[in-house]
Formats: C-alpha cells, sequence, structure tokens
C-alpha cells in the first residue's frame, strides 16, 4: 500500500523549461521558460506561470533545457538489433534468407536471448524513444523473456511472437498452422499472470508469404477470442505490407484472389477495423490498398531508412498524409540501423525530397513538422484509442490528457554564434543530437 501511495505521488510533478510539442499535423507549439505539468502520469498542460492547483507539486527546475515529448517507434525487430550495420548488401528478400532468418533463429537457445535482449534493452533506455511496437521471433521463451526485460525498464511496447508456418527455413519455421497458433495461445497464456504494467501483446504475423491461410485464420480466431473475453481493441495486430516488388509479385502468386496485398489480410479480418492494426512500410501501396486502410484505420509505419538499406524504394508519405492515414515513424531495426526517431524524422525529410525530385514532382516533401509530428503524436496516438482498451494511452503531445512521456534536453553544446529560438533549437536537437544530450527521460510519469 505504501509503494502505491509513493508512486501516485512521484507522479505529480511540474518541470520547468522550454518546451516544444506539435499541436497538430502541422503546427509546433513552443514555450520559453514555462512549466509542464504531470498530474497522475498524465500532462496537465503547459502554463506560463505555475496554477495556484499545482503550487504544491514537486517542481523539477531545467530551466535552459529543452523540455520535449517521448518519441515512438512504431517498427522494429527486437531479435536483429544484434546484427544492426552488417549485412547491408542485399534487396530484402534474400536480405532475410542471409541475414535476419539465421540470427532469428538463434533466440531458439534463452540464454543467447538474455544475452541479446539485456543489450537491447540498456540501449532503448537510453535512446529518446519511449514507446515501442515490437517483433520477437517465433521462440515462446525467447520472447517471454524480452517483455520482462522491457517491463523492468520502465519502457512502454507491444511486443509480438512471431507467425512463420512457411516459405522459410527449417531452423526458423512452425511446423504448421496449429503449431504455430498453439505456440501463440501458449504466449498469451504465460503473459496472463505476469501483470505487467507497460508491456503488452500484440499479433504478430511475420508477412503473407510466410504465413499459411490456415494460419492466418487461425490467428483470427485467437484474435476475436481475445477481443470477447476482454475488450475489442485487446490484442492489436502488426505487419508488414508492399515493401519490395518481388515480395508483392510473391504475393500475389501465393493469393491470386486478393485485389491488392492489404486485401490478404482483410480477406481474413487482420487488417485493421476493429482491430488496431499497423503496417510497416506501404512504399508500393497503390490507390485501392490506401483507401483500404484508410477505411480501416490502418496505421502505417514508415520506416525511411530500412527503406534506403535494403533498396525498397521511396515510401508516398505525403500521400499517406493528406489521404488522412494514421502514419508513425519506424526504425525497422535492422532494415534501419539507428534506433532513434529522431534519425527517422530527418531520414523521412530527406528521402521525401528525393522523392519529389526523380519520382513524383506533384508530392511535396515532408515538412519538419510534419517530421516531428508523425514522430511523436502520429505514433504515439496509436497508444491511445486505437492501441489500448479505453481511450486512454495516447502520447506524443502535451496537451492536458495525454501520457506523460517526456525527454529533457541539454542542448548547450549545440548553439550557435547567433541566438535560436525554441522551435530552431527543436531542429537542431532532432538533427544534430544523440543520446548524451538527454538528461532525463520520463515515461508515464516514471523517470527511467
Ligand atoms: N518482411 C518480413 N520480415 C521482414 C523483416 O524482418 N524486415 C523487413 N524490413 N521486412 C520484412
Ligand atoms: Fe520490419
Amino acid at each position: 500500500m505504501y509503494f502505491i501511495v509513493m508512486e501516485v505521488a512521484s507522479q505529480n510533478f511540474a518541470l520547468k523549461g522550454d518546451i516544444a510539442y506539435s499541436k497538430t499535423q502541422t503546427r509546433l507549439e513552443t514555450f520559453e521558460n514555462s512549466y509542464l505539468v504531470c498530474e497522475k502520469g498524465k500532462s496537465a498542460g503547459v502554463f506560463p506561470r505555475l496554477p495556484e492547483a499545482f503550487a504544491g507539486f514537486p517542481l523539477i527546475d531545467y530551466t535552459g533545457r529543452l523540455i520535449l515529448p517521448g518519441l515512438t517507434d512504431l517498427h522494429m525487430h527486437a531479435p536483429q538489433f544484434s546484427f544492426r550495420s552488417l549485412g547491408m548488401d542485399l534487396e530484402l528478400l534474400s536480405w532475410l534468407e542471409k541475414h535476419a532468418f539465421p540470427e532469428e533463429a538463434k533466440y531458439r537457445d534463452a540464454e543467447y536471448a538474455r544475452l541479446a535482449y539485456g543489450l537491447l534493452t540498456e540501449h532503448l533506455k537510453r535512446s529518446p524513444n519511449t514507446r515501442f511496437c515490437i517483433f520477437a521471433t517465433i521462440h515462446v521463451p525467447a520472447t517471454v523473456i524480452l517483455m520482462d526485460l522491457l517491463e523492468e525498464s520502465g519502457l512502454v511496447s507491444m511486443v509480438g511472437k512471431v507467425n512463420m508456418d512457411r516459405n522459410s527455413p527449417d531452423i526458423l519455421r512452425e511446423a504448421d498452422a496449429e503449431t504455430s497458433a498453439a505456440a501463440t495461445r501458449e504466449w498469451l497464456t504465460a503473459l496472463a499472470d505476469r501483470n505487467y504494467k507497460n508491456t503488452y501483446p500484440i499479433l504478430t504475423p511475420r508477412f503473407i508469404p510466410s504465413c499459411s491461410d490456415d494460419l492466418m485464420a487461425a490467428l483470427a480466431r485467437i484474435q476475436k477470442h481475445c477481443a470477447a473475453a476482454h475488450s475489442p481493441r485487446a490484442l492489436p495486430l502488426q505487419s508488414h505490407l508492399s515493401e519490395n516488388q518481388r515480395e508483392i509479385a510473391w504475393v500475389r502468386e501465393l493469393c491470386p484472389e486478393a485485389g491488392c496485398y492489404g486485401d490478404a489480410y482483410a480477406r481474413h479480418d487482420l487488417f485493421g477495423a476493429e482491430i488496431p492494426t499497423i503496417m510497416a512500410h506501404c512504399v508500393w501501396s497503390g490507390e485501392e490498398e490506401l483507401r483500404l486502410m484508410r477505411s480501416r484505420g490502418v496505421y502505417i509505419a514508415h520506416c525511411p531508412q530500412s527503406n534506403l538499406n535494403i533498396s525498397s524504394g521511396i515510401a508516398p508519405v505525403r500521400r499517406f498524409l493528406d489521404m488522412g492515414i494514421p502514419t508513425g515513424l519506424g526504425s525497422d531495426v535492422a532494415g534501419g540501423v539507428h534506433t532513434s526517431i529522431f534519425r527517422a524524422m530527418t531520414d523521412a525529410i530527406g528521402v521525401s525530397k528525393l522523392r519529389q525530385c526523380l519520382v513524383a514532382k506533384d508530392e511535396a516533401p515532408i515538412t519538419f513538422e510534419e517530421a516531428f509530428w508523425m514522430g511523436t503524436l502520429g505514433g504515439g496516438s496509436f497508444f491511445g484509442k486505437a492501441g489500448l482498451p479505453g481511450n486512454a494511452g495516447a502520447t506524443g503531445s502535451f496537451d492536458p490528457g495525454y501520457e506523460f512521456d517526456a525527454l529533457v534536453i541539454d542542448d548547450a553544446d549545440l548553439a550557435a554564434p547567433f541566438s535560436l529560438s525554441v522551435e530552431e533549437r527543436l531542429r537542431r536537437t532532432v538533427y544534430l543530437s544523440d543520446d548524451r544530450h538527454i538528461v532525463a527521460k520520463y515515461v508515464r510519469g516514471n523517470l527511467i
């Protein structure tokens, strides 16, 4: 009991400093020398002077430092962290075969998983990201080890045990649909008595080429069962979509009846609507697929660095945003090598400029404001009504009611010989800072 009281009390405080966040998808708001209040783990807003109602809250003085929302990595592969930066010489399908699958097979060994996931978790604690949607591997014990470590870290994550029952090497393939579904049920049962506060399961069929129709049907049954037992949003889903042209041609052969790649998920009821869904990449999604995503509220995880490294192409992010498709940013480690979503923001801006030059003259590049929004509220909203039971949970904004994920940045060594506004300092931080500039990181009102 004493513990609980302490916890709630420590989630009531105010921070003083120079504050910036996205008010909308296209507009930043900045506040010099102001107060950001956290009440019971949620933002109570930003104020020029501390309101009387919060006068009794402990005040942490970060005068002269920047205070920003925490960042969301909407798509990464935990087992691939170990080989990031190695093997960047191939396109997606050969890269999976030569690099990703052999490394992921090692997580059959729980001790290897503990070592590798320990390194990952320590790294993520120091990063500017506070929320994560993560692919683990097909292995139940290793996935639970990863979830235990993430829970201990205080970070907030959705983690998926991966499903794969076809077109994968023997060392990384479940015997058949029922074996894969049974392992998924076993994993969900193992989580039931763990009472995590910050770690959630997410269904993770790897992509259509590695999941048979029978497996997709079995996963849809598991999702519906969970929805009936808990809430329609109890078990969200993540996968890959339209990343690479050879992959898309393969899906067309595997599912000739599907109108588009996205329809291959939709036919199994595993594509948004009632199920909060993230699809990574969508580099080659056409009009039909994008409309399907919009109508079903499917989130896109745009992963610009991965799209460069494994030669996937340049995603039409201007189209995503103009159509109103919910979009966040992903590292896609190890397709991407950098975990920081600051880096994903600058890559998103850069590749969108190349797209306009080389591919689509009528698609305006992504602005800084839009990139910052995607990396904060764009992805952070998946943890809200789209991602979890009830309407609570979203982060990425300091408007009242959002969960309190915040970074305090000491940007003194990013100074210029002329004076910089708070917005210019934010831009500098996004382009130039690294983990050493982070002096404090709060997740759900807790100091990490
Ligand atoms: N598609 C299926 N699996 C993967 C993966 O591990 N990484 C990427 N980038 N795409 C995939
Ligand atoms: Fe991926």
